[in-house]
């Protein structure tokens, strides 16, 4: 099946499922505006993930790589009314665009937007005691998905449920002489995955109008 028939699949599901997608666009849009690169969730996965957080009932969430907030307008629109989210990004010129947009979607009272290296944020949460989340979106630098994965269990308890984006990569994921440190990276993270006695997780790949990936889903099982 070719690339154009998961995009019309994709357009079918939206068309169908969900609605609110076309309201999302006007973050694309604002994205687009400030050059920010085309790396966000697609509406689909959005929607997917916002339903992940109801499920999940977390009243705390935790988003490593905010880009223009675009995945987490759509968690945060899953969190009971108490609830919050906080995500951390890099670079100032992200967190600034999704700054506006979380205030143009309504959510901006909700969510906390951390600036700077997130390993240096999720260590002084850890230093701080910072309770523990919910649900966890890895979605930053592929390469430090292994930390990433180390101190996310820091922050978390057993029931927590953690996802981590873009873990196959058009299938390179499974080769293991890939040159590419992202793929690295994730190859790096499923080997402590399979090491772990604290964490259960599946993966599935996923086709649409992001082309061929996938995203890997666990739940805490052991403090
Ligand atoms: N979750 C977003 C997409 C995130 S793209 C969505 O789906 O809408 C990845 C983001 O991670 C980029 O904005 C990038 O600047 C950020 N990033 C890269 N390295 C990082 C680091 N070391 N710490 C925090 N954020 C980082
Ligand atoms: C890349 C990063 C992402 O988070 C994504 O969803 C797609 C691509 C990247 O770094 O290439
Ligand atoms: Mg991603």
């Amino acid at each position: 099946m070719s690339a154009t028939r998961w995009a019309a699949v994709d357009e079918f599901l939206l068309d169908h499922l969900v609605p609110e997608a076309s309201e999302m666009e006007g973050v694309l849009q604002a994205n687009a505006d400030a050059d920010l690169p085309e790396i966000d969730v697609s509406a689909a996965q959005g929607k997917y993930l916002q339903l992940l957080v109801r499920i999940s009932g977390a009243e705390r969430v935790l988003e490593i790589g905010t880009l223009g907030g675009y995945s987490t307008i759509w968690m945060a629109r899953g969190l009971p009314s108490e609830g919050r989210l906080l995500t951390l990004e890099l670079e100032p010129a992200h967190a600034e665009v999704a700054g506006r947009n979380l205030i143009r979607a309504g959510v901006a009272d909700k969510v906390d937007i951390l600036v700077g290296p997130a390993v240096d944020h999720l260590r002084s949460l850890i230093d701080n005691g910072a309770e523990p989340f919910g649900f966890v979106f890895v979605d930053a630098d592929k390469p430090a998905y292994p930390e990433y994965f180390e101190l996310v269990m820091q922050l978390t308890r057993p029931g927590s449920v953690v996802v981590f984006d873009n873990v196959v990569r058009e299938g390179e994921v499974c080769d293991p002489d890939s040159a590419d440190e992202r793929v690295q990276g994730v190859r790096e993270l499923f080997r402590l995955l399979k090491a772990s006695r604290r964490i259960t997780m599946t993966a599935q790949q996923t086709v649409g109008v992001k082309g061929h990936d996938g995203i890997a889903i666990g739940v805490v099982t052991a403090d």
